[in-house]
Parts: C-alpha cells; sequence; structure tokens
C-alpha cells in the first residue's frame, strides 16, 4: 500500500519539513509549521529515467532584441510603478493588508485598461457580484467593458480564460482560490502555492497578463509562502497607514522596470485619486520652522520625493529609554544615535527618542541619515532648522558624510517647491544650475557645530 507523506510547511517562508518542529529552520519563526500534503511524492528514482529530453536552442548574447509590448492604463502612478505599462503576458503580484485598497485599486485599473483595448477579465473569490458591481458603480467604472466573475475553484477559472482568451486576468485574491488536486485547506501553503503556479504558467502560455492579489500577514509577508513573489515578474505593495487617506504602491521587484518605484494615491469617496506631485502633499501641513522637522530631499525609484523627518526627545522616565520609528528603519536610527554619541559627543542615553515621517510614507535609503541626524539634534537642541533649507547625505560609521546618488535631481525638485537651501555631503556632485544655497559638509562633527552650535 502507498503510504501518503505528510510535509509540514512552514506558513511563513514555505521551507518543507518532514517532522512537526516548534521552529522553522528556514525562517526562525516560532509555531508556523503546519501540516500538509505535499504536491507529488515525486518519481521513484531521483533521476529522470531514460527518456530523453529536447535539445534546447542556444544563442549568442548579441542579437535582435525584442522589447516585450505594453499596455497603458493612463493611470501614470501605476503606468510607472509596472516599468511604464503593463507588459503583456507577465505576472503581477499586488500585496496589502486587508482594507488598503487592492480591489478598489485593480478595478479602477481594469477599468482603464479595458478602455484601452485590453480584453479583461477580473475574477472576485472573495466578494459576491453584487457587492463588485456596487464598488464598479461608486468608482464610476460600470460601463467599462470588464468581464466580472466570482468564483474560486481553479480549475473552472482556467476553463474560462481558456475559452475568453483575455489580454488580462485579475485575481482577486490569491488566499481564496482553491485546486481541488491539493487537498489542503485554500489559502494554505500548498494551495496557495499550485494556484499561483498554475495561473502564472498558464497565463505565460497563453500570452494573457494576469495580476495576482495577495494578502499581507502581520509580519509584512505575502500570507502563504514567500514562493508565489519568485513566480510572478513583478511585485507590488500597497501600502499606507489606515488614519491616512494617502496609498503608496511600491515595487519591490520588477523585471520589467525599476524596483523602489512608487505611485502615490489619494483614497477619496470615488475610488483612487492619483497624486502627481507627492512632495507637495507630504509636506502640505508645514508652515514654519519648528524644532525637531527636517525636510529630506529623497529619490524614490526614479522620482525625487521630497519628505518630513520629525523627531522627539525627551527625559525618559524609564530606566531603559524608548526608541521608536514610524516610516525608517530602527536598526539605522541605533546606529546614528551610535554616532551622534561616540563620533559627535553628544550622548542621547537617558532620553526617549521618537522618530516619524509625515504622511505616511516609509524611507529607505541611507541617504536620509543626515536628515535623521538633523532632526534629532534639532529635536535635543530644541532649535529649529531654516524651514526652507533641504537636508541630505549618507553617514558612515566614522562620522564622515558620504554623497548621495542622484544629488542634482533632488537639489531641482527642491527649488521647483519653493526651497532656497541645502544641507549635503562635501564632494557632492551639484551640478552648476541649482539656484539653491548649498551648505557642504565632510563630516557630521562640523555640521553639528556649525548648525547647533553643540558641543
Ligand atoms: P478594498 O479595495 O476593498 O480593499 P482590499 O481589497 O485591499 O481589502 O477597499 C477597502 C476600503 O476602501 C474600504 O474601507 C472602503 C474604502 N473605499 C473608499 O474609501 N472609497 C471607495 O471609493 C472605495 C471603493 C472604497
Ligand atoms: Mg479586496
Amino acid at each position: 500500500m502507498a503510504k501518503t507523506i505528510i510535509s509540514y510547511n512552514c506558513s511563513a517562508c514555505g521551507t518543507a519539513h518532514k517532522k512537526w518542529a516548534g521552529q522553522c529552520d528556514g525562517c526562525g519563526e516560532w509555531n508556523t509549521l503546519v501540516e500538509e500534503a505535499p504536491m507529488s511524492a515525486g518519481p521513484a528514482s531521483s533521476s529522470l529515467g531514460a527518456a530523453r529530453g529536447r535539445k534546447v536552442p542556444l544563442m549568442d548574447l548579441d542579437g535582435d532584441i525584442e522589447l516585450p509590448p505594453r499596455t497603458l492604463s493612463g493611470v501614470q502612478e501605476l503606468d510607472r510603478v509596472l516599468g511604464g505599462g503593463l507588459v503583456a503576458s507577465s505576472a503581477v503580484l499586488v500585496g496589502g493588508d486587508p482594507g488598503i485598497g487592492k480591489s478598489t485599486l485593480l478595478l479602477q485599473a481594469a477599468a482603464r485598461f479595458a478602455r484601452n483595448g485590453l480584453k479583461v477579465v477580473y475574477i472576485s473569490g472573495e466578494e459576491a457580484s453584487a457587492q463588485v458591481r456596487m464598488r464598479a458603480q461608486r468608482l464610476g467604472v460600470e460601463k467599462s467593458p470588464v468581464l466580472l466573475g466570482t468564483e474560486t475553484s481553479l480549475r473552472d477559472i482556467l476553463t474560462t480564460l481558456e475559452n475568453e482568451k483575455p489580454d488580462l486576468a485579475v485575481i482577486d485574491s490569491i488566499q481564496t482560490m482553491w485546486a481541488d488536486n491539493v487537498s489542503s485547506a485554500p489559502g494554505s501553503v500548498s494551495q496557495v502555492r499550485a494556484a499561483a503556479h498554475e495561473l502564472t504558467t498558464f497565463a505565460k502560455r497563453k500570452g494573457m497578463a494576469i495580476v495576482l492579489v495577495g494578502h499581507v500577514t502581520k509580519e509584512g509577508q505575502i500570507a502563504g509562502p514567500r514562493v508565489v513573489e519568485h513566480m510572478v515578474d513583478t511585485v507590488l505593495y500597497f501600502e499606507g497607514e489606515r488614519g491616512h487617506q494617502f496609498r503608496i504602491l511600491r515595487a519591490v521587484k520588477n523585471r520589467f522596470g525599476a524596483t523602489d518605484e512608487i505611485g502615490v494615491f489619494e483614497m477619496t469617496g470615488k475610488g483612487l485619486r492619483e497624486i502627481k506631485n507627492p512632495s507637495a502633499l507630504f509636506l502640505a501641513d508645514r508652515d514654519n520652522a519648528q524644532p525637531g522637522s527636517v525636510v529630506f530631499a529623497g529619490i524614490e525609484g526614479t522620482r525625487p520625493v521630497l519628505a518630513e523627518f520629525q523627531a522627539l526627545v525627551s527625559p525618559s522616565p524609564h530606566s531603559q529609554s524608548k526608541r521608536t520609528v514610524v516610516g525608517w528603519d530602527s536598526g539605522r536610527l541605533a546606529m546614528i544615535l551610535a554616532v551622534l554619541e561616540s563620533r559627535c559627543g553628544i550622548p542621547f542615553a537617558g532620553l526617549d527618542v521618537y522618530l516619524n515621517v509625515a504622511g505616511g510614507l516609509k524611507v529607505t535609503e541611507p541617504a536620509a541619515d543626515l536628515a535623521v541626524a538633523a532632526a534629532l539634534l534639532s529635536a535635543r537642541e530644541d532649535t529649529a532648522l531654516p524651514a526652507d533649507t533641504v537636508v541630505f547625505g549618507e553617514i558612515s560609521l566614522s562620522g564622515a558624510l558620504r554623497p548621495a546618488g542622484q544629488t542634482e535631481n533632488r537639489l531641482k525638485e527642491a527649488e521647483k517647491l519653493g526651497f532656497s537651501g541645502a544641507i549635503v555631503p562635501s564632494r557632492s556632485k551639484t551640478g552648476t544650475g541649482s539656484g539653491l544655497q548649498i551648505t557642504q559638509f565632510a563630516d557630521l562633527a562640523g555640521f553639528t557645530e556649525q548648525t547647533f552650535a553643540a558641543e
């Protein structure tokens, strides 16, 4: 009698284990192993057998390049994040927290693509047709030629797509899909993996573009295995703070364009509205110079974006002082505090430190180091930096300042938004065209002495 082999898969990273354990060997997470029947037990012998394969044609690196055809949605924020429109027969994963607006974004995008001549099928596994229609009405896209299906059976969906032959299929969401040849429950690692695999390979074979919607877990991973991210060409995250109206679509992987590209939207009563000038939005509530507030001239993907860092430093009532960060990396904050302490002699021990990026933006660039240091010092010394000055530059552990990439673009954006000064590292390539007053510093100690007269 054939024995069914049960495996224990990690629901966070997808690593398969023979035995149950409390902790996953792959990612170190606790209590993530779940019992599942494997996709297949594999061939009896480890070799592929005697049958010979087909010889694959090999070619030179040099030769004609055929660029994949792309379709623009007309939603510029989306088209740019995709790398210049949707690539035919590509697979895109859109991840995000429940309720952030993924279905809204994709229904709006589907309607635009349909109006631009693509045949679009939208499969909702989460909502009934009435709900999707109501949303379409709210968005004012109910007259767009999008074909709607509400189904979770993968077999039926594939048959439908096979018959309809759309140019684009949207699957909302991958976690609700159910493959009848896999025995575990919908949403489990094996189901998500099987459904994503079937759908992406089907799409490639048929020359159809596919967009998969995926929910993200609390830890920020697409629920189910990371492997879905490897199966698709493009991974986009739709993020934003619940209390804010802004939503940011971020490319974290893109075989057809730049990563770290962001598109900015605002959630309104009638769906998502594009924000074409995000800097103006992120700086909207800023009027006078405030201690602790510093404007950072950043680059998100290919576009300069200004953002405001806000710091608050207060005596700590606890024996262990607090460090709280929103919108930036807490490890990086610890590093900058350490550099300030050991290279500039400015201690933060006994002080609680809070750091926030206004507007719900997440900054990942090391070029923000100097802006963070400036915000921290400004808060600590209770001295405001001039409100019309932007700051950027990387700080190394020695306390030296390193020029950031694309200095000229950052300066240009700051000038466009009415700033008149910039604080940057020495040797920054500032170009000649800038009308800003540029102050350069070789190291952090020089900057702190000059700006805050701190010892
Ligand atoms: P939804 O697209 O359903 O989120 P997801 O698919 O990521 O779970 O959007 C959910 C939220 O967006 C919901 O709380 C209502 C809000 N919303 C608006 O504010 N305006 C709108 O026009 C729409 C359609 C939704
Ligand atoms: Mg949804």
